[in-house]
């Protein structure tokens, strides 16, 4: 039935020429059935699917994973349409498929963009395998507020560690051909600004200046339209005052009059209907009027456009134009897929799923994006040899399921190794290992069987805890007011303390926790994440000293949830706190209250400072950082500068160290942070050796958007520091001259 006109006529016609032909012939209700996405996942009979498919009312289906059913309609889709037009096949494989990865802040902590964008390759050999063609990742949203509990779903709270690594995301996904087998198309969300919902409650409102916007939160999207992503889904939340998914400024103006963005922007999760409950419409007829005028190509799981749309044309409010462009937009996504060329899947071109390169990546991953937190007196490694029993303890030591985190539709629970396992498999034969799980799950309050904990730990010569969240506690909708360990775990710390042994705790975790309790009730604190299938031989490998640790902090971890948002690139204020000038709750002299108060930015309650500052993770290996230097003190406004510094490994293993640089623009006309990643750069560093770090910076580097909101270089002076956290404190600077 189907006329095939979209077949190449000659194949020197472009993706654009054959978008247009084909959009020539199209109906006004096949062009709607393009804009129109369908929901699969439940109660959906393949029968059903069919029908719309054949009545041109889809123009892609998302949570369809079975490969038979997506290869049958992807037939009906080209043989028994008129147009033969094939289907985008959605899906969220957010960090893996069926080899789970470890959550995507947990890959931030790697700070690895070959290893992310490898990730997300293996992710999409896998998902193709399911026919899926387009994946709804990654998710770039700049997050800096451990409550949201999809900051489990983020790269954290910097805008340059978001942009590089969402841009490797994509990359991967997208592969250097994106109409070969196992490329599929990639989909950054959540645009804009969802990251800044108030309170970090999920859905939630944001308001978000348009300086901020444009220098903070729209960033990393343009970083990854320029790595060529294919799709941008909006966001659920109101952007001041205008609900994302009908925001033309964002949609419009930015992204495709400013950027020239030419892939298609999908609607989240029925967002358009819900224009009408964030207020802003009255009915889903405006609201699909919304969200086409502002520039929704596709309707995500809503039938807001199938329904009114045609009727919006007939009452000339809608310019068709505005159709056909939305719609060109999504067939040259799909061309671009080579879908005209082949829409079904044979699984005989793909790679096996869990092979051995994704599940060696997998354990690479887990192994570079654990943070080692703290490790007094070097209590960490352990030793193999001279233990002679080691307690396992805590609710996630063994939870296969639980350490593959927060969105894994498919990840598959019996491929994933548990530490209580990989500890076994590593050193059971020569050491004796015990294990207690002691809590049912990490909300647990019931504290029966600490006593049983207590004892394997009194009779070990060290005690493991894997301590944390389950996956369940962060996500989407998942967010939290108090972010401490949950349930009775501090306690149970509290108790194996009591022991005298050294005690580890492994945290795995969706978000940054509050560990100031059990904080100084541990010799060493592993940061895990949420690790994904490898986390267990990873987590072993670096407790017993086979891999030093090497991840670094994506994001800062709080000492109390009323210190949030504190992030590393805060600005100044006029009365910034130092050692000096803050003083403690408990220290104020009552008899002259106002003389004893430092009059700083701080809070009375807590240390100014954050408990773990972004970038930090300590190493088996010593890092001494000296010598900065600039190749010049004076650069002019379009000019490059070289900042290095020497980095020595006194320690005597070898490990990765991450090399940060940072930068503040001193004085500018709008304020600048106190500190921005500039750079970075994960290098291997021999025991007892020294090396070189450079980095070179341009000034378009430098670039903010001012006060007139165009990216501009400012003249004036620069400091710049090279280290391993965003403490360090080695600097220089240099001067950006008007006329050089
Ligand atoms: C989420 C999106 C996701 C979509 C499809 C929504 O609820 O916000 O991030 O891609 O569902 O599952």
């Amino acid at each position: 039935m189907s006329a095939s006109p979209a077949k190449p006529e000659n194949k020197s016609e472009t993706i654009d020429q054959r978008a247009n032909a084909l959009l020539a012939q199209m109906t006004l209700a096949e062009k709607i059935g393009q804009m129109s996405q369908l929901d699969a996942s439940h109660g959906y009979a393949p029968d059903y699917l069919a029908d719309a498919l054949r009545d041109g009312r889809i123009g892609s289906v998302l949570n369809v994973a079975d490969v038979n059913i997506v290869n049958e309609l992807q037939r009906i889709a080209v043989e028994e349409t008129r147009l033969g037009i094939p289907l985008l096949v959605g899906r969220d494989v957010i960090h893996g498929f069926k080899t789970i990865f470890p959550i995507p802040l947990g890959q931030a902590a790697s700070w690895n963009p070959d290893l992310v964008k490898e990730g997300a390759r293996l992710a999409a050999l896998e998902a193709a395998t399911a026919g899926i063609n387009w994946t709804f990742a990654p998710m770039i949203d700049i997050s800096r507020d451990a409550r949201w509990g999809r900051i489990a779903e983020s790269f954290g709270e910097c805008v340059l560690l978001t942009s590089t690594l969402g841009a490797a995301m994509v990359e991967g996904f997208q592969s250097d051909d994106l109409s070969a087998p196992g490329a599929i198309a990639a989909c950054a969300k959540h645009f804009a600004g969802y990251g800044a919902v108030e309170s970090g409650r999920d859905y939630a409102t944001t308001n978000v200046p348009e300086t901020k916007l444009r220098n903070v939160y729209l960033r990393p999207f343009k970083a990854a339209i320029d790595a060529g992503v294919m799709s941008l889904m909006t966001s659920f939340s109101d952007l001041n005052g205008i609900p994302a998914t009908g925001n033309e400024f964002l949609l419009r103006q930015v992204l495709r009059d400013e950027w020239n963005f030419d892939g298609f922007v999908v609607s989240d999760w029925d967002s358009i209907r819900q224009l009408q409950i964030h207020g802003l419409t009255e009915n889903d007829k405006e609201s699909a009027f919304e969200a086409a005028i502002a520039g929704v190509d596709m309707e995500m799981a809503g039938d807001a456009y199938s329904n009114h749309l045609a009727e919006l044309i007939d009452e000339n409010r809608i310019d068709v134009q505005i159709i056909d462009t939305a719609v060109a937009n999504i067939l040259r996504a799909k061309f671009r897929l080579g879908l005209f060329e082949n829409a079904s899947t044979t699984r005989a071109d793909l790679p096996p799923i869990a092979s051995e390169r994704s599940l060696e990546t997998a354990k690479q991953a887990a192994l570079e994006s654990v943070v080692l937190l703290k490790n007094d007196n070097a209590v960490l490694p352990l030793s193999a040899e001279r233990l002679n029993s080691v307690a396992i303890i805590g609710p996630l030591s063994d939870a296969p399921y639980q350490q593959l985190g927060t969105w894994v539709f498919d990840g598959d629970i019996d491929l994933s190794i548990t530490p209580m396992h990989a500890i076994h498999s590593l050193i059971g034969h020569d050491v004796n290992v015990r294990y207690v799980r002691a809590m049912e799950n990490s909300r647990s309050k019931a504290s029966d069987s600490f006593d049983d904990a207590v004892e394997i730990a009194a009779d070990s010569d060290a005690a493991i805890l894997f301590l944390g969240e389950e996956s369940i506690l962060s996500g989407e909708a998942h967010s939290r007011a108090d972010i401490s360990l949950p349930g009775d775990q501090a306690e149970l710390v509290r108790r194996i303390r009591e022991t005298g042994k050294p005690v580890i705790a492994v945290i795995l975790a969706g978000r940054p926790l509050t560990l100031t309790n059990i904080v100084d009730q541990v010799d060493a604190i592993m940061y895990a994440w949420h690790p994904g299938t490898m986390g267990g031989p990873a987590i072993a490998d670096l407790l017993f000293g086979i891999e030093s640790p090497s991840g670094k902090l994506p994001a800062t971890f709080p000492r109390m949830v009323g210190q949030i948002p504190i992030y590393y690139s805060q600005k100044n204020s006029g009365k910034p706190p130092s050692k000096d000038t803050i003083v403690h709750i408990d220290d104020i002299d009552t008899r002259a209250p106002q003389t004893s108060l430092g009059m700083t930015a701080f809070h009375l309650d807590t240390h100014f400072t954050p408990l773990f500052a972004f970038g930090h993770g300590l190493s088996y290996a010593k890092f001494d950082y000296q010598d900065i230097r600039v190749s010049a003190h004076e650069i002019g406004l379009d000019d490059s500068v070289t900042i290095s510094a020497e980095l020595t490994n006194a320690g005597d293993v070898a490990a990765d160290e991450v090399v940060q640089l940072y930068v503040r623009d001193v004085v500018a006309s709008i304020t600048r942070p106190v500190k921005e990643l500039k750079g970075f750069r994960r290098v291997r560093v021999e025991a007892h050796d020294t090396v070189t770090v450079d980095f070179e910076l341009h000034t378009s580097d430098l670039a903010f958007y001012g006060r007139d909101m165009q990216p501009t270089v400012e003249p004036g002076v620069f400091h710049v520091w090279i280290g391993g956290s965003s403490t360090t404190e080695l600097r220089t600077e240099f001067r950006i001259v008007t006329s050089k």
